[in-house]
């Protein structure tokens, strides 16, 4: 059966080797992604001990799915990688429906590796413009509550604090790890008397998880695959023995943030190739997210920029051309790699007018090793994804279910849900389907606004408990008022 998406023709000798090589070092069989799967399964669950492993396996205090018939007004913040985002979301007494107003506002770069109070200041100047313009008396409204979507590792012995384990994405801000963020943003919206309170920090995935099963009730998991990747899903609490301290009813729900980006920081199983070794070498945080560093979006057009430059520097491709265009680290992200994979036309016109900006003249074996090359790191990218979600399936038993992902990668990269998809039916050995239309048993499908809709969710979800007796994970109770 034919890859969804692949493309061959014919090389001369010399590039037709190092393609060879290439496919062999980004190649990732069904018999690899078994034994990739497997290993992740036992890491989920060493991340649920006491003793710990790779992956965090972070308790959320999100224990419970929403029913659709949540209803109140709340504010979310979404501090992603890319944007930052603040929404009113109002959950309406029509089952499952909601209204929203939101802005956007660019999360400028140099806050990434900047000072933390810039960070903290900028953020609550964002609230406190969007609080201005569409709370005019802000003296006679109550404190709103707010749900902040932190898309970082952070430990969280309550829903509203969260220690940030380490920076991901790129970001790189002394005093803020091994701290709990929840104070720092509190001090900014004080100083500004901006009348909020903080309910519930929430990861990106499980705002994910619960938006999506607010509207299907089959969704079991909640995906990430844009800047940054990862998952979350509800456990049982008897089954996190590193919670046994809690005592906790052993079938109560807990929404466990995977943080599945550190999976094989150890590498042990994943198939890095020296292009791999290089990003993590000159990374901020060299040793950590090892699978991440490998599939998300962030990553992606950087491993394309390694090779590329790597091959040229032997002498392989773009002989006397001009590469400075190649030599910024970090300066393609993945919308390059998903405008070459895109890319219609037999003889690659679009590709070679993409290099020819950049100053660089390509002959057609050279576009066919850059269309082959793409085509892997983008193919390898998808399939060591699907691992991660066969092991949370089958760690729990789901023979059937549906995940909701969400983010650039997932929504843009070109193939990457066929792909998967592809890679989930020869990891779990489904039967070919009699009809092509007929669902995969597990589907992977576009997810609600886990960052809105699902942080606001979850807020109302936790004053709800709160008020119902339920005060398990929740450090100020006086915002639950
Ligand atoms: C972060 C996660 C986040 C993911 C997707 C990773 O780098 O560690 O917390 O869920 O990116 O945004």
């Amino acid at each position: 059966m034919a890859t969804p998406g692949s493309s061959r023709a014919s090389l001369p000798q010399d590039l037709r080797h190092e393609i060879q090589k290439l496919e062999e070092q980004f190649s990732t069989d069904a018999a690899k992604l078994k034994q990739i799967t497997d290993r992740f399964i036992s890491e989920l669950d060493k991340g649920l001990s006491v003793e710990g492993g790779s992956i965090p396996m972070n308790p959320t205090w999100v224990m419970s799915f929403p029913d659709g018939y949540e209803t109140g007004t709340f504010l979310a913040l979404d501090m992603g990688g890319t944007n930052l985002r603040v929404c009113q979301i109002t959950l309406t007494d029509q089952k499952s429906e909601f209204d929203i107003i939101q802005s956007k506002y660019r999360m400028p770069e140099e806050l990434k590796t900047g000072e933390s109070d810039e960070l903290w200041e900028y953020i609550a100047d964002c609230l406190q413009q969007f609080v201005d313009s569409h709370h005019a008396d802000k003296s006679t409204i109550e404190k709103l509550p707010l749900g902040f979507t932190f898309s970082y590792p952070a430990t969280q012995h309550y829903i509203d604090e969260g220690v940030l384990q380490r920076w991901t994405k790129g970001f790189d801000i002394a005093g803020v790890e091994g701290e709990n963020v929840v104070p720092m943003l509190e001090a900014a919206l004080e100083r500004r008397n901006v009348p909020i309170k903080l309910v519930a920090l929430i990861n990106d995935t499980t705002g994910t998880l619960i938006a999506s099963a607010y509207t299907d009730t089959s969704m079991k998991i909640g995906c990430i695959f844009g800047t940054g990747c990862n998952a979350a899903y509800m456990e049982n609490a008897g089954s996190i023995p590193k919670l046994a301290h809690m005592n906790l009813p052993p079938d109560t729900p807990m929404a466990i943030n995977c943080e599945w980006g550190a999976f094989d920081n150890e590498h042990a199983v994943l198939p890095m190739t020296p292009y791999d070794i290089l990003i993590d070498k000159d990374s901020p945080r060299p040793g950590q997210q090892a699978f991440e560093k490998m599939i998300a979006g962030l990553y992606l057009g950087e491993i394309f920029r390694l090779v590329v430059l790597d091959l040229h520097n032997k002498e392989h491709m773009f002989l006397n051309q001009d590469m400075s265009a190649f030599k910024k680290p970090y300066s393609m992200d993945s919308s390059f790699l998903s405008a070459i994979e895109e890319d219609p036309f037999e003889n690659l016109q679009e590709t070679y007018d993409l290099f020819n900006k950049m100053g660089i003249n390509s002959t057609n074996p050279e576009l066919e090793l850059i269309r082959r090359l793409a085509e892997l790191i983008g193919t390898r990218a998808a399939r060591l994804s699907a691992c991660g979600v066969a092991a949370i399936s089958k760690k729990k038993g789901y023979k059937t279910c549906h995940v909701g992902a969400d983010g650039s990668v997932f929504n843009k990269y070109p193939h990457f849900k066929a792909r998967g998809a592809q890679a989930l039916r020869e990891i779990l050995d489904w039967p070919e389907k009699t009809n092509p239309r007929q669902e995969d048993p597990i589907e992977i499908l576009a997810a609600e606004d886990g960052s809105g809709v699902g942080a606001a969710l979850i807020a109302a979800l936790t004053l709800q408990r709160v008020q119902e007796g339920n005060l398990a994970g929740i450090l100020h109770l006086e915002n639950f008022k």
